[in-house]
Order: structure tokens, then C-alpha cells, then sequence
């Protein structure tokens, strides 16, 4: 006895959907409402064992543009200047025909190319050149041609060139006219499979088994003891699997995060400082002159409530005053004016992180010592592509004896290294508390240009010599921002706080 064959459910029903006769794929998905790649397994299996037979057969089909049925109306362009030309008399001169062609509106080009691929009319050459209609013209005028029924036919729905062959359009004329003319219509291929099963699958159609498909098992199938009849579906690992958004954390947070941990690395400690600081820890104590346009409203954010701070101790405050004044004990001249203690008691939500690191400073002078700090900081600055009046700024300062501007720019490299920037670059620049300045760039590949990262340099004398630090002191202050923005490949630093949840959604997990 020859060993049934067994089917899966849906096998079942494809097979059962043919077996009165061959028939299209797009037939069986329709009756068995099964989705077609299903459909199209099933066949090819039953195929490979002999039991099917697929045809494939390619069709041509005609698919108008959206205007055609209103420009057939017309008539196309060419039919309207056969018109045109047999009205005067059957023949005119080129530039006479143009003009009046022109008057109507035809497109005359078209009318050249369409007209004599029908060999509707001809060019004499000649002095003037003359348009005439041909004989074939003449018989044409009040016939639609096969390109113009294969037109209509589609409109009306019977869209396959071998349907329309059966109503008597030529479908090798129709190709020829129509394939080129993509502004009227499009010729497609389809193809087309057609399913039927061979006599041995027919034969084993009639007895075959069905065998139960489950993807898991449940505990009714073991109390039943169905379990022996269930096949477990197998998994197709080539399917294209579905995207899933999980939870995550914000990506500005995390390469926060990522930033902190460089820093670490590094062997720098963390420091915290506050965001709302005095004007001496803010600008005084990096040496910015008081009458200084940063410290204008302009730029910065003055508290009202409370207007002013208690100053640290005199033995702080008073060598940085005597500095400012006439250059104190640092061989500076100073900036010879009269500093006063009143505008830097003034509180104002700092607009650099450079505060936190003069107060590292001033709490560790002594060599060696390394500390970073990211937090927020605030500017009176309109808002666009690049600039926020709140963002982060990466702040750090390196106090050692051997500390140089070779020390600076290695640590800043290895810093963008780690954050995944191969290409850093920087360029003299100006700070009031730094001489040397530099400010860093890196290269955004995204868009092939160099971006300003944030500034650093050496403290001067001036600075780090009032808080008893007589050592070179490296620092720098980067835009946590715009790192953040280069790194998640966003063209506007907005994205990050004002972004939409779908491009946040986007952001991958990891690189
Ligand atoms: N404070 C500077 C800024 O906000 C950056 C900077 C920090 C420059 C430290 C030099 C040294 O742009």
C-alpha cells in the first residue's frame, strides 16, 4: 500500500482550491483567502514532489494615465493636426503648419514623431519643406487606431494586451506606439501563475491526510492526547522579522552617561557645582573684567530674587580683587579699576561650567589633580539649529606640573576618540582666562564639515595663581549638545528636547 500523503491545513486548502481545474494564484488567495506567499509554498512544494504543475505565463498590461480618457476625448495631438492638415487641403509648409499647430496648442514635436511613426504624414524636403498627409493619412482620419482602442479597452477595464487581442487590437502595434508613450499610458509585465495538479497529485489529493499544525502546544493537547497528531509548525527564520520599540533611555541621557564614563576612564574625578552661582564664581574669579560684555543682560541671566550672594572668605576673595585691581601678587598688571564686591555678589544662573572648575580649583590648587563636571548651563540666546539658551557643557581641568598644550589637545582627542569622533582638529582662539585658547572641532561626516565643539585652553596666571595654584592648569568647557546631535546624525539641535517620540523611537539601541 502506497503511504498517504500529508498535508498541512493550508496545503489542504490550496490543493482543494484547484482541483477542479487549473487556476490563477491571485483565484486561489481570493477562495481560500489565504495570504499569497502561503499560497505560493504550498505550490512550489507540491510542485518539487510532482503533484503540481506551474505555469507561468507573462502578460502586458495597459495602464492608462489619470488624464488619458479626457485626452483621448480631444483626440491626441497628432489626430488633431491630421485634422488640421486635411482641412487645409492635405498639405502645408513646415513653418505655416507649426504656426497654426502652435495656435491650437499642439505640441508639435509630438505631432512629428507620433504623425510619421503612423506614417500619417510625411516631410518633403524642399524649399519651403512641406507637411502632407499620407494615403494611409487619408484612411486613418475618421478610425481609431489600435493604440487608441487598446486605450479605450483599458479604460473600460479590459486591460490585458491578450484580452484585447480577442476584441482584435493588434497588441504588437499597441506595444510599438504605446510602450514609448509613458506620458499617455504604461505597458507592464505581469506575471501571471497558473496552478494544476498532475494526475498523481490528483490521486493523491484523494487520500490524503491532513496533519494539525500548532505553533505551541497547550495543556488540553496532552489531557486529550491530541498531542500525537500535532505537527509543531516549524520557524521560517527568513521572514522578515517585526520592529519593536522597547523602553529605553533617552539618547541624550545616555551619552551623558557615555561622557561621564570617558571621563572616569580617564581617571578624573566628578565634581557637582551649582547652577545658580555667584558673579564672583562665574566670571570674577576667571578674571572677567566687570564692566565685560558677557556679563551684560544681554547675554546673561540675572536673578532677581535673590539679587545677591555672601561672597566666599576674605583670604578668597581678596587676592582675586587685588588681582583684577592691579595684578596682585601674578606680575599682571591687572585691569586697573576698582573692583567691587556689590556686582559680584550678583546671582545669575551660570552660563558656563568653567564656574564648577574654578571652584575645583580653588578647593584642590596642588598638582596632580584631574576633575570633570557636565551640567547645565544658561545663555539670553535666541533659539535655532545649533543654539539652546539651556544646554550642557562638558567641563574638565587637568592641574600638573608637566601639564602643556600638547597634554590639552591629547586629552581632548582621546576624549572624542572614545566618544566615537576619529577626526578632531583645533584652532587658536580667544577665552579672558586662558593663553594659550583653542577651540575644538570635529569632523561631521554626515555632512562633510567641521563643527565648533566648545573652547579651551591654559588658565592664566591671573586665574589659577589667586587660588594658590601656581602650576599649569589645562581646561576646557564642550557643547554636551551638539556632541549628542552629531552622534544621532540629527541636522537640528531642537530634535533633542522639542523631537518628535517616532524619532526618538528611531534612535538605535546601540552602534
Ligand atoms: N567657558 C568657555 C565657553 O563657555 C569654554 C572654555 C572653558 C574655554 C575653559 C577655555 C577654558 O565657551
Amino acid at each position: 500500500m502506497i503511504a498517504p500523503v500529508v498535508l498541512t491545513e493550508t496545503a489542504k486548502k490550496v490543493w482543494e482550491a484547484v482541483r477542479a481545474g487549473p487556476k490563477d494564484v491571485a483565484d486561489v488567495v481570493q477562495t481560500t483567502q489565504l495570504d499569497q506567499s502561503l499560497v505560493m509554498v504550498a505550490a512550489l512544494e507540491a510542485q518539487q514532489q510532482g503533484f503540481f504543475d506551474v505555469k507561468e505565463r507573462v502578460r502586458l498590461e495597459l495602464d492608462p494615465v489619470p488624464d488619458a480618457a479626457a485626452r483621448l476625448q480631444q483626440g491626441l495631438p497628432e489626430r488633431q493636426a491630421l485634422r488640421l492638415l486635411i482641412d487645409a487641403g492635405g498639405s502645408l509648409s513646415v513653418p505655416d503648419f507649426t504656426q497654426r499647430a502652435q495656435a491650437q496648442g499642439l505640441p508639435v514635436h509630438e505631432i512629428f514623431r507620433w504623425g510619421s511613426a503612423r506614417g500619417w504624414v510625411e516631410r518633403t524636403k524642399g524649399q519651403p519643406p512641406m507637411v502632407r498627409v499620407t494615403d494611409a493619412g487619408r484612411l486613418a482620419v475618421d478610425e481609431p487606431a489600435d493604440d487608441e482602442r487598446a486605450l479605450r479597452l483599458a479604460l473600460e477595464g479590459t486591460r490585458f494586451l491578450d484580452e484585447q487581442a480577442l476584441q482584435g487590437v493588434d497588441p504588437v502595434a499597441v506595444e510599438q506606439l504605446l510602450g514609448k508613450r509613458t506620458d499617455l499610458a504604461k505597458l507592464r509585465k505581469r506575471t501571471q501563475r497558473i496552478l494544476s495538479l498532475t494526475t498523481q497529485g490528483l490521486e493523491a489529493l484523494s487520500r490524503a491526510k491532513v496533519k494539525r499544525e500548532q505553533n505551541a502546544l497547550a495543556p488540553e493537547d496532552f489531557q486529550s492526547g491530541a498531542w500525537r497528531d500535532i505537527t509543531l509548525r516549524p520557524y521560517d527564520v527568513t521572514l522578515p522579522g517585526k520592529t519593536v520599540y522597547p523602553a529605553k533611555i533617552h539618547p541624550l541621557r545616555k551619552i551623558m552617561e557615555q561622557t561621564r564614563r570617558a571621563f572616569l576612564e580617564l581617571g578624573f574625578e566628578e565634581v557637582v557645582s551649582p547652577m545658580v552661582e555667584s558673579a564672583f564664581w562665574n566670571f570674577d574669579a576667571l578674571f572677567q573684567p566687570q564692566d565685560h560684555p558677557a556679563r551684560d543682560m544681554q547675554d546673561t541671566f540675572y536673578m532677581l530674587d535673590p539679587a545677591r550672594i555672601p561672597l566666599p572668605p576674605p583670604e578668597v576673595v581678596e587676592p582675586v580683587r587685588r588681582t583684577h585691581e592691579h595684578g596682585g601678587d601674578t606680575g599682571s598688571t591687572g585691569w586697573g579699576y576698582k573692583w567691587s564686591e556689590r556686582e559680584a555678589e550678583r546671582v545669575v544662573l551660570r552660563t558656563h561650567t568653567t564656574a564648577a572648575t574654578i571652584r575645583a580649583l580653588a578647593a584642590h590648587p596642588n598638582p596632580p589633580y584631574k576633575a570633570f563636571c557636565v551640567g547645565w548651563t544658561y545663555r539670553n540666546e535666541t533659539i535655532s539649529f545649533k543654539h539652546l539658551p539651556v544646554f550642557h557643557q562638558i567641563e574638565g581641568i587637568v592641574i600638573d606640573e608637566q601639564a602643556s598644550l600638547a597634554t590639552l589637545l591629547g586629552t581632548l582627542t582621546a576624549f572624542y576618540q572614545k566618544m566615537g569622533f576619529a577626526k578632531v582638529r583645533f584652532k587658536p582662539a580667544f577665552y579672558p582666562y586662558t593663553e594659550p585658547s583653542v577651540d575644538v572641532m570635529v569632523y561631521m561626516e554626515s555632512r562633510g564639515k567641521w563643527i565648533e565643539m566648545g573652547g579651551s585652553g591654559i588658565f592664566r596666571p591671573e586665574v589659577s595663581e589667586p587660588f594658590g595654584c601656581k602650576h599649569p592648569v589645562l581646561a576646557w568647557g564642550l557643547g554636551l549638545e551638539r556632541l549628542a546631535m552629531l552622534r544621532l546624525g540629527f541636522s537640528d539641535i531642537r530634535q533633542l528636547y522639542q523631537g518628535s517620540l517616532d524619532a526618538m523611537e528611531e534612535v538605535a539601541l546601540c552602534r
